[in-house]
């Protein structure tokens, strides 16, 4: 079956940017020109899934502005001839189809993608993570989408982690599989401490799931931080007592990746993308070597 549908969780508070986020959701922070929810939504379009949910809260009505189309700016920069600002704006407002749901009480993650349950129906499905960008010049999602198709079941992202990191995220116990870059994935813990973590494996934040996910959310008891967690229902299906499921695969990144929910991370998704564009790179990769050059004042 192909794939179409991406759910985007985007309800998430945004403290570790405070004060930044007091009205401005985390989503919405500038990568360079273009809000971090705009990457993630052109990486899903980019693998051919055009019809994205995004699960919103309170104070988000920025978001579902930003991929509105601004018939006042588009016909001011239209008189101007300004075509490369209008191509721009346009771009942002047709990429995708986009559709809104709320989660109503932040109860975790793995509540967040249960409210998809409705838009999504019986077909498996991506979840992007809109803290977690991944370059595009390192494409893993159409490898996600590939396995899926291949393999059935569900399909993380996992990257290997310092291990002093992986209280971080969700980690995964796995096995080899035949393919070099495919692991079938037998144990799941959220956030564990450095001294449990079964390995260094970590999951980031691109999933297919298998609509069987909705059911198992369901009955999902809170977990770690008291939230109901994608990672233990994932738990579930990829624990041995769940031979009825149908596997939990993990596609190991070796790519590039940035955490944008954290402060010094930002900053590098920042600089790596605008160094890698043709109209700043040139310039920044000048001005940085002169900065580094010059004890970095
Ligand atoms: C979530 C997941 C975690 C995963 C992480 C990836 O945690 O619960 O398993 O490793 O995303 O970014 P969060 O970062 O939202 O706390």
């Amino acid at each position: 079956m192909t794939i179409t549908k991406a759910v985007v969780p985007a309800a998430g508070l945004g403290t570790r940017f405070l004060p930044a986020t007091k009205s401005t959701p985390k989503e919405m922070l500038p990568v360079v020109d273009k809000p971090a929810i705009q990457y993630v939504v052109e990486e899903a379009v980019a693998a051919g899934l055009e019809d994205v949910l995004m699960i919103t809260g309170r104070s988000k009505h920025s978001l579902s502005d930003h991929f509105d189309a601004m018939p006042e700016v588009e016909s001011a920069l239209e008189a101007k001839g300004d075509t490369d600002r209008l191509a721009r704006v346009r771009k942002s407002s047709a990429l995708a189809d986009i559709h809104y749901v709320r989660q109503g009480e932040p109860l975790g993650l793995g509540h967040a993608v249960l409210r998809a349950k409705r838009h999504v129906g019986n077909e498996p499905f991506a979840v992007l993570l809109g803290d977690d960008l991944i370059d595009e010049r390192d494409p893993l999602l159409p490898r996600m989408l590939e396995v899926a198709e291949e393999r059935g079941g569900c399909v993380l992202a996992l990257m290997e982690v310092p291990r002093e990191q992986i209280s971080l995220y969700g980690c995964a116990v796995v096995e080899q599989t035949d393919d070099d870059d495919v692991v079938r994935v037998t144990g799941l813990v959220e956030k564990p401490s450095v001294e449990e973590a079964p390995s260094n494996l970590a999951v980031i934040g691109r999933y297919v799931l298998d609509p069987e996910i909705f059911e198992v959310l369901e009955r999902t008891q809170p977990g770690r931080g008291g939230e109901i967690q994608l990672t233990d229902a994932l738990a579930e299906l990829a624990g041995e007592d769940a031979a009825k499921g149908r596997g939990v695969y993990g596609v190991v990144f070796r790519g590039r990746r940035y955490d944008t929910g954290d402060r010094l991370d930002y900053i590098k998704a920042v600089v790596q993308i605008a160094v890698a564009r043709e109209d700043l790179g040139p310039d920044l990769r000048a001005w940085l070597t002169e900065f580094t050059a010059g004890g970095m004042e």
